[in-house]
């Protein structure tokens, strides 16, 4: 089986947890498009929800597959939120932003009473940290701001080069937010939640692509079958 078998498989699963009426939020990347596309064979055949999207990428896709999509400036607390992840570890903590769209996905996760995070087992670690953090800066000053980054890490122990992300044109990415993103390479991440308050606490970060306690349930697809982990 694929990779992509593996993510539409943890999909799937998913989906099993919509019902009709639902307000969901809708996430970003390779896995999570594979449940919007899915969840869209739901809506042409009848069932009615709402979406928030997390990105413009995921807006796109969603119209496309005629989901009906609201703001949360339009609705109250949403029942249910899918997304990818970069990495997940047994507490469910998660480090998010590979595909650049953390800061609106970690909006919509906020105002969502659950959240469930889909991937391939792949992305299943003991401790965060080997994927690169994305941290979500404003230009401006941002030599500072990588200065006051790098103090945060030295407190919690954790240190490695950041690069800031360019596209595949070569130049700068771009967020939908009109910010830059420092990739922070810095291994195995101790106390993920001391650094993210530390970093929530830095000016000039906007926001991390640390998750912590935000995801209520993951399901792991993998080529013995599909785990599904609940927090505790
Ligand atoms: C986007 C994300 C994605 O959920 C994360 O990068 C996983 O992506 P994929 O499902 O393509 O592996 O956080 O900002």
């Amino acid at each position: 089986m694929t990779m992509d078998e593996l993510k539409r498989q943890a999909a799937t699963r998913a989906l099993e947890a919509v019902r009709d009426g639902m307000k969901l939020g809708l996430g970003t990347g390779s896995t999570a498009k594979h449940f919007v596309e899915l969840l869209g064979e739901k809506v042409r055949a009848g069932m009615k929800v709402i979406g928030v999207p997390t990105s413009e990428a995921t807006r796109a896709d969603a119209m496309r597959c005629g989901i009906a999509l609201t703001t949360l400036d339009d609705v109250d607390r949403l029942d249910l939120t899918v997304d990818g992840a970069d990495e997940i570890d047994p507490r469910l903590d998660l480090i998010k932003g590979g595909g650049g769209a953390l800061l609106r996905e970690k909006i919509v996760a906020a105002a969502s009473y659950r959240m469930i995070v889909i991937a391939d087992d792949s992305k299943w670690v003991s401790a965060l940290g080997r994927f690169p953090l994305p941290v979500e800066v404003i230009p401006f000053g941002l030599a500072a701001t990588r200065r006051a980054m790098a103090e945060v890490f030295a407190k919690c122990g954790v240190s490695g080069q950041m690069v800031i992300r360019k596209g595949t044109d070569g130049h700068v990415f771009v967020t939908d937010g009109g910010h830059w993103i420092v990739d922070a390479h810095l291994g195995r991440i101790q106390d993920a939640s001391r650094l993210a308050g530390l970093l929530s606490a830095t000016p000039g970060v906007v926001e991390h692509g640390l998750f912590i306690g935000l995801a209520s349930t993951a399901i792991l697809a993998g080529r013995q079958g599909i785990r599904v982990i609940e927090r505790d």
